[in-house]
């Protein structure tokens, strides 16, 4: 296996991160430095150590979390605040979230040590399906979410067709759900106060295939194996209709 496969396969990194610990002489095998990206290992009996760290190959898991609001979706936090780890039990601390919401935005969250799934899942090229269900300011007018739909200026550009439903419409709020393929920070609601009505309440609802149903808010549960393939397959779909992308 090549030795940044096998960096991604532990958990490292993804595997652009993984080749750049290689050239950066941040890896050894068998206590020897290895810069070359195609070096071969053998996972069973080779010792591979990032920076004088043993890196073993552990299986791969895949959480799917209903994350409340008022937690970080980082492993650590220098401030101390609460992290989306903090509510995971009995299970590889090397788990990472795979992309990021909002402190105060709630809902799917996927966690996994598997770099490689990660960047898959990330990488605007790929472009997996996220629906969110947005409680925004003010009355919202059908003709207005046109605008989300078609794509609204951001400061870092254009935002891709969105898919939009007007769920709710009242005086002081309407609820609004939008999917979206695109993944920039903050971008939900950036899109909406674009339009002029600011989110005051978000949830991701759906992630690819996945939907939050069945679990309470801060709970989770491990991804089957079809639905790990089903997402791989979602974004292995989408790369290959797409012929570079943004990125995002
Ligand atoms: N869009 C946002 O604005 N916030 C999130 O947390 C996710 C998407």
């Amino acid at each position: 296996m090549r030795l940044a496969k096998y960096l991604a396969h532990a958990g490292m990194a993804s595997r652009r991160k993984a080749e750049e610990l290689i050239t950066s002489g941040q890896v050894t095998v068998n206590d020897t430095l290895v810069e070359q990206l195609a070096f071969l290992v053998n996972p069973h009996t080779d010792c591979v150590k990032v920076n004088g760290k043993p890196v073993n190959l552990e299986p791969k898991q895949y959480i799917l979390l209903y994350k409340p609001a008022g937690y970080l979706s980082s492993v650590t936090d220098p401030f101390g605040r609460p992290t989306v780890m903090d509510l995971i039990r009995d299970t590889s601390d090397r788990l990472y979230p795979v992309g990021r919401l909002d402190f105060d935005t709630e809902g799917l969250l996927l966690l996994t040590n598997d770099g490689d799934f990660t960047n898959k899942m990330i990488h605007p090229r790929h472009q997996v399906t996220k629906r969110y269900r947005a409680v925004v300011k003010g009355r919202v007018q059908p003709g207005e979410l046109k605008h989300l739909e078609k794509g609204v200026e951001l400061d870092d550009g254009w935002t891709s067709p969105a898919r939009v439903w007007l769920i709710q419409s009242g005086k002081n709020e309407s609820t609004v759900d939008i999917e979206i393929r695109e993944g920039r920070k903050r971008q939900v609601k950036r899109m909406f106060q674009a339009i002029g009505h600011p989110v005051l309440h978000l949830v991701r609802t759906g992630f690819g295939s996945l939907d939050l149903s069945d679990l309470a808010i801060g709970q989770y549960r491990y991804l089957t194996l079809d639905e790990v393939e089903q997402l791989l397959s979602l974004a292995g779909s989408q790369a290959d209709n797409d012929n570079g992308g943004d990125i995002s």
